[in-house]
């Protein structure tokens, strides 16, 4: 009967090109890998920055349409370990257009009852970084909308690693025996302690790999990935998104019925 109700379900909820949500299976947390904005910017023979500036547009966009419908976490992955490889010169960018963004949008994002949080080492990031973060961090501490959580000098590796390291000093120091470690401890050394895994995983531009993201909470996420390169992402892009989640079948390793 479920079954034949999905079926049903999927066929008339389509409406002019877009889609028609169930607004009582609204994912927990959403996190995206905001990829491409280079090929962005080339496609249109222009600088990368701007296809990273676009990006920003992107997501201001983003994260009002997810408060909007109702998601509790929206996880974007911004820098990673691994992106200090890239020239100085970009770093820079992504770095001033991070400060950029929260001087702009802060009083809006406060406003909105956002909450500002950081997913990475951010003591490697430039001082105005920080200290923007900071800021950022105290103003919506308090908040109670949509955690808006950016990964920054993050890496999956590294986040179980340093996990790994904390429980091990705990075990050297006696205060727990290794019997002890379990998956919620185990999660409560994570820089998502105390949130919900992601539900979907979304990544733009045709790429489709973690790119060391979330390696430890994807566990049982839901992945989306889609062509549309990460500045001409829409607000109806997320909605189809939310909506193939709703239609699909997870099960975390049981059978149903
Ligand atoms: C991936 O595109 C994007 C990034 C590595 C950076 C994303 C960062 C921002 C949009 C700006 C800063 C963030 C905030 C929160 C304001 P890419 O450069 O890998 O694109 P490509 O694969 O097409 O070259």
């Amino acid at each position: 009967m479920r079954n034949i109700f999905k079926l049903f379900k999927k066929k008339t909820s389509l409406e002019n090109n877009d889609v028609q949500l169930d607004m009582e299976n609204i994912p927990k947390h959403i996190a995206i890998i905001m990829d491409g904005n280079g090929r962005w910017a080339k496609a249109k023979n222009l600088p990368r920055a701007l296809g990273h500036k676009a990006g920003v547009e992107t997501i201001r966009r983003i994260i009002k349409e997810a408060d909007r419908l109702g998601v509790k976490y929206m996880t974007l992955y911004a820098f990673s370990t691994e992106n200090w490889k890239r020239p100085k010169n970009e770093v820079n960018t992504l770095m001033k257009l991070l400060v950029q963004y929260l001087k702009e949008e802060i009083s809006e994002l406060h406003k909105n009852g956002v909450v500002i949080n950081v997913l990475g080492d951010s003591s490697r990031l430039p001082n105005d970084c920080i200290d923007e973060i900071q800021k950022a961090k105290e103003i919506t501490k308090n908040n109670t909308g949509i955690v808006m959580n950016v990964a920054l000098n993050y890496g999956g590796r590294d986040e179980i690693i340093r996990a790994t390291r904390e429980i091990a000093e705990m075990v050297a120091l006696g205060e727990i025996k290794p019997s002890e470690i379990d998956d919620k401890m185990f999660e409560n050394h994570l820089y998502t302690k105390n949130m919900p895994d992601p539900d979907i995983i979304i990544r733009p531009s045709g790429e489709q790999r973690l790119s060391n993201f979330l390696l430890w909470q994807c566990a049982y996420s839901e992945f989306w990935y889609s062509n549309i390169n990460w500045p001409d992402f829409t607000e109806e892009d997320l909605r189809r998104a939310i909506y193939d989640f709703q239609n699909r079948d997870r099960r975390f390793g049981a059978i149903k019925d």
